[in-house]
């Protein structure tokens, strides 16, 4: 399958958002990434239900929510009636993983699990069949606009090698620091979805440079 991308609006402009969203609904990508961050579990907050509540009828674009907040649990039920189509917690935030991946799914949404770059692919061994989505982070979260770390190469090829012998559905999804200058080896190493916040928001035609990412992989055939 042709991978998708999804951008983050965390790189948007916020006295504008609707504008944003419309050049996002325009344009040729498939999710769009929402990054929810509470101050707790990342140095920095972001926005919450009201904005994503705001942003879901502007557009039937999937809306990919990543929860940068501690313990999840508390709030899947309200994120899911705000309009989030996928749900990402991160490994590091619960106690009960599994038990979480249940409560999205009850929802209705699809079930993501976000790791740190410190964290290791193999300690989703055991319940990457009730996953959906693996959120590689390839920054520390908090932040757009930082350095994409190079190891999460490694972690992509490990965890689509177990993805690919155990023949589950799994997505890939890496997130930090992607653009032009490593979409290309992500895409090959095995990721499914790339999200992408300043290399698109910061480009000069925004809604180009998501083509661009889109058509990776085209190009080489013509
Ligand atoms: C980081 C967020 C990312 C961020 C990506 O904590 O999870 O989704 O918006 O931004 P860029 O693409 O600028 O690294
Ligand atoms: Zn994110």
């Amino acid at each position: 399958m042709k991978h998708l991308i999804a951008p983050s609006i965390l790189a948007a402009n916020f006295a504008n958002l609707s504008q944003d969203i419309q050049l996002l609904h325009e344009s040729d990508a498939d999710w769009i990434h929402v990054d929810v961050m509470d101050g707790q579990f990342v140095p920095n907050i972001s926005f919450g239900f009201p904005v994503l509540k705001a942003i879901k009828p502007l557009t039937d674009k999937i809306m990919d929510v990543h929860l940068m907040i501690e313990r999840p649990e508390q709030f899947i039920e309200q994120f899911a009636e705000a309009g989030a189509d996928i749900i990402t917690v991160h490994y590091e935030a619960t106690n009960h993983l599994h038990r979480v991946l249940q409560q999205i799914k009850a929802t209705g949404a699809k079930a993501g699990v976000a790791l740190n770059p410190h964290t290791s692919v193999k300690l989703l061994s055991d319940v990457l069949e009730d996953i959906d989505l693996v959120c590689l982070m390839s920054v520390n979260p908090g932040f757009g606009g930082q350095k994409f770390i190079y190891n999460t190469l490694k972690k992509v090829r490990d965890l689509k090698e177990e993805i690919t012998t155990r023949n589950l559905a799994t997505k890939i999804e890496i997130d930090g620091g992607v653009g032009m200058q490593n979409a290309e080896v992500l895409l090959q190493a095995g990721a499914d979805v790339l999200v992408a916040g300043s290399a698109i928001f910061k480009a000069d035609n925004p809604k180009d440079m998501i083509s661009r990412l889109k058509n990776i992989g085209i190009e080489k055939i013509l």
